[in-house]
Parts: C-alpha cells; sequence; structure tokens
C-alpha cells in the first residue's frame, strides 16, 4: 500500500554544472504564468503599468544586436535590467515568468540562490561564459545576504550585462536597501549602487494576491496526516514522510540548490511534529525548502506547532524578517491546499 513512500533522508544529490544549467527553467507553479492570465488589480495601477513596460522591454530586447563602431549603438547594445519591487504575494513571479515565457530568444530563469551557487560551482569565467550565451536572465528573489554575494552578484552583472545580456529580476527590497541590517552595507555601498544602477525600478504595489497571511492556518493532526498519506499512497503519489527534527538534520546536509534534485519524484512532503525552530541556520534552510515546495507545487501537510510559533518573534524582526513572512504566508497557502484535499477527499 505504502509503496509510493520515498525516504528523503537517503538522498544526498549530487547536481553537475550541466544539470543545473539545463534545469534554469520556470519552476511547475509558474509554468504557465502569461501577461493574458495576470489580472492587474485596478486600484493599484503600478500592476498594469508594470505589465506593459514588461511587454515593451521583452519585445525590444528581442532584437537582435547590430555592429557597429558606434558608440551609441553600441551602448544600446548593451544589456538593460528591470527590477520588479514589491511585498510578497503581489504576483512578482508570475509577472516575471510571463516575461521569460514571452520572450523569444536564448533565456534562463532562476532564483539568485541558483545563480550564486552555480557561479560558485563554475567558477566566475566559465559562469560569465556559460550565463553569456544568453540573451535574457529572469532572475527570482534577488537579496544580498553578505559582502561575499555583493561581491559576487556585483562582479557577475559588470561582466555579463555590458556584453549585451539583459536581465530582469524580482526582489522584496529595493535595490538601494539591498543586505541591510544583514551586514555593514555601507562599507559596500559602492558595489550595492553599482548594483541598483544597472536596473529600471518597476515597483508593484497591492495585496497579497491570494489573501494568504491574513490569518495563518493551522497545523494538521496526525491522523488528518494519516488519512492523506493514505490518499496520496492509493492515488499513486510518490510522497515523503518524515518528523520535523529527521528533515531538520538533513536539510543542513544539503545545499538549497540541490532541493529540485532531492524531491526528484516527490509529489508530496508530510511533516510530523513540527515544532519552534532554535536556530537561524534550520529556520532559514526550512525557508528555502518551502520555497522549493510551493515553487514545485508540490502537496504539503504538516502537524505539530502552529504556524505563528514556528519562528521566534526575535528573526521575525530581524534581518530575514521578510524572507519568514513569506515563508510562513506560503506554508498557510500550502495548508490550506492539503485541507482542501481532505475534504475533496
Ligand atoms: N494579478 C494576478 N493575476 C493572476 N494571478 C496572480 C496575480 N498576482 C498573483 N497571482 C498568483 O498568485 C500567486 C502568488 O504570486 P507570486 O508568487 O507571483 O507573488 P510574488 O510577488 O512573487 O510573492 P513572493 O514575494 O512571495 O515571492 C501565484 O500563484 C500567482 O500566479
Ligand atoms: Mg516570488
Amino acid at each position: 500500500m505504502k509503496s509510493h513512500r520515498i525516504d528523503l533522508t537517503a538522498r544526498l544529490p549530487q547536481v553537475s554544472a550541466e544539470e543545473l544549467l539545463a534545469g534554469f527553467v520556470p519552476t511547475a507553479r509558474f509554468g504557465r504564468a502569461s501577461f493574458e492570465n495576470y489580472r492587474p488589480n485596478p486600484e493599484f495601477p503600478s500592476q498594469a503599468a508594470a505589465v506593459s513596460e514588461l511587454r515593451r522591454f521583452v519585445t525590444e530586447v528581442a532584437q537582435p544586436k547590430r555592429a557597429s563602431w558606434n558608440p551609441f549603438v553600441r551602448r544600446k547594445n548593451e544589456g538593460a535590467g528591470r527590477y520588479l519591487d514589491g511585498g510578497f504575494g503581489v504576483g512578482k513571479t508570475h509577472l516575471l515568468a510571463a516575461s521569460w515565457h514571452e520572450f523569444d530568444g536564448r533565456k534562463a530563469f532562476l532564483s539568485f540562490q541558483e545563480l550564486l551557487y552555480t557561479i560558485g560551482v563554475l567558477g566566475r569565467v566559465r559562469a560569465a561564459e556559460a550565463f553569456g550565451g544568453y540573451r535574457l536572465l529572469a532572475i527570482d528573489e534577488f537579496e544580498l545576504d553578505d559582502p561575499g554575494n555583493t561581491h559576487m552578484a556585483s562582479t557577475f552583472l559588470g561582466e555579463l550585462m555590458p556584453a549585451g545580456t539583459h536581465v530582469i529580476t524580482t526582489s522584496n527590497t529595493e535595490p538601494g536597501q539591498l543586505g541591510q541590517g544583514r551586514f555593514n552595507a555601507s562599507d559596500f555601498e559602492r558595489q550595492i549602487m553599482g548594483i541598483a544602477a544597472r536596473f529600471e525600478m518597476l515597483p508593484v504595489d497591492g495585496p497579497d494576491y491570494r489573501q494568504r497571511g491574513a490569518q495563518l492556518m493551522p497545523p494538521l493532526s496526525g491522523a488528518q496526516l494519516d488519512a492523506l498519506e493514505d490518499h496520496l499512497a492509493s492515488g499513486g503519489v510518490g510522497y515523503a514522510r518524515l518528523s520535523w527534527a529527521e528533515l531538520e538534520r538533513h536539510l543542513l546536509r544539503v545545499h538549497p540548490a540541490r532541493f529540485t534534485k532531492l524531491l526528484e519524484g516527490v509529489g508530496a512532503v508530510l511533516l510530523d511534529g513540527l515544532a519552534p525552530i532554535e536556530n537561524q541556520n534550520s529556520a532559514l534552510r526550512l525557508v528555502h525548502f518551502v520555497d522549493k515546495v510551493y515553487d514545485l507545487n508540490l502537496r504539503f501537510a504538516a502537524s505539530g506547532s502552529s504556524l505563528d510559533v514556528l519562528f521566534s518573534p526575535t528573526y521575525r524582526s530581524g534581518a530575514y524578517a521578510k524572507k519568514y513572512s513569506r515563508c510562513l504566508s506560503r506554508l498557510s497557502e500550502l495548508l490550506s491546499e492539503a485541507g482542501e484535499i481532505l475534504e475533496l477527499r
């Protein structure tokens, strides 16, 4: 009966550079995101404005480069940048994926995390070569967490964009505020300002599209998890069921850029005994794991502590506050989806 159960803790995936590069397309949740199925909120004109600017941008940058010695034309051949800035759930990733789908040319879609990891694996020179082949890079969730990634991002964009790669990115943080509170960002002001100068800002205002986060969903009971497990197993869905303690230990051994591979063939993750998280490393790993589960459109359910006590209040008001809020909002949405499955059974 339970033959589709997958043991995540037995997986320590390795990802080659080629595999990494081949996987840079929008994740399942955004596989069909388009400008047509994005419904701008009329109360927030920045949404419709972002759509028309992105449409114009992807059409314009798809035009072939013109070879010329004229400095003006050469300057036009340089990559341009657009930076979608807004609160969580307003549809930034949807718009990013829509731009990627609409763009006609060589293109890659990846998270900022994945980008940095890939640069780390390939090294600066090979990374610039590999990504230099793209005309458009769509980078989700731009975040500067430390001086190392600030330097890496600044060098990488400084090599790539002048050579003709265009970049659209999303973030919860305005470009000028990147890194604030996480490290002594003022020391790196020049680099941060340099990064910001490569982008034109497109604010996306408005409420959370799904109204998620207004009230956090309660966790499931153990019996509900059992029922969900039976439902998944009888439907032939590959799923993982493990305790939070086991998952926590395992996530610390797997880099977030390998989470896609960790979750290969997994349709659902069932977690027993969610509990308040005592250290920031584990908390951030859970954030990245939930991001992946969410982006891959997997089912997810958990029993144990309620979401409002999962992350300590000090984390939730600290430098990574937005990441934690976003994670809770996504967990809540996933729990509500799981609840719907139980009701429909
Ligand atoms: N205006 C809209 N029309 C249609 N669907 C939308 C719209 N805005 C958001 N959505 C949908 O709502 C969900 C949340 O949007 P999305 O993930 O793009 O938000 P986000 O701004 O990237 O949030 P986060 O900060 O959490 O990454 C997605 O499933 C997306 O397709
Ligand atoms: Mg997003």
